[in-house]
């Protein structure tokens, strides 16, 4: 039985190409040196408070194995003792007890299984699995990164989205390092 206070939002980071990877996965573009004067800074207090409100977070196994491959050089796993929930037909290392794999009908492991435990949802990747989450209708919000680079070709945000999917614009923020924040909610028919 679905939890009606859950809420599922995708977050990435993409350029403003609209690409949140290079073609062969690369990401070391996400480091930009832009200023923007009149931009926020990111509060360490309010990024830690931000970060305990999220319950559980989902990713493809490609996401999955890049956020392994950070840890092996030494830069740590983003997500603490959250639960993870990576979707793979296959079979991956599985290094902490936190992490969990699901294959099969999505939109039942999502409206089934997560929103009854779980209150805040987060899908952070890749574009495989947002375009998925967003087509079969599971996603509540969208929260998109800006960074102020252009890549030119790369992995988009939302891949293989056969449909026009319609957006309110909820928040929008502009920081000094130049990546511009934006929230928007997906409208139900
Ligand atoms: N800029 C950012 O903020 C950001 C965020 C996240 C990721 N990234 C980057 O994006 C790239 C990965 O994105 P991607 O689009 O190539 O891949 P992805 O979405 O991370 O993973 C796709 C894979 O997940 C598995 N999968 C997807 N849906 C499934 C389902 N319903 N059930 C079971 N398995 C499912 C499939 O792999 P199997 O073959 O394992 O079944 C699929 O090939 C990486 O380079 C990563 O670094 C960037």
């Amino acid at each position: 039985m679905a939890n009606t206070d859950s809420h599922v939002t995708i977050h990435m980071a993409a350029s403003l190409d609209g690409f949140i990877a290079r073609k062969d996965g690369r990401v070391d573009w996400l480091e930009t040196s832009d200023e923007f004067a009149g931009g926020d800074t990111l509060d360490p207090a309010f990024v830690e408070a931000f970060l305990k409100a999220i319950d559980c977070y989902v990713m493809g196994s490609r996401t999955y194995q890049t956020a392994l491959s950070f840890e092996a050089k030494g830069m740590g796993w983003s997500y603490g003792d959250k639960p993870v929930f990576v979707l793979t037909s296959r079979k991956l290392p599985r290094t902490r007890d936190t992490v969990e794999f699901h294959s099969g009908d999505l939109a039942r492991f999502v409206n089934d299984r997560l929103r009854s435990t779980f209150r805040s949802i987060w899908f952070v990747g890749g574009g495989v699995v947002s375009g998925e989450c967003l087509r079969l209708g599971l996603a509540d919000e969208v929260r998109y990164s800006i960074l102020p680079i252009v890549i030119g070709d790369g992995i988009s945000f939302f891949e293989k989205l056969d449909r026009d999917v319609a957006l309110h614009l909820a928040e929008i923020k502009a920081y000094k390092s130049g990546m511009v924040a934006l929230c928007y909610e997906v409208r139900r028919k």
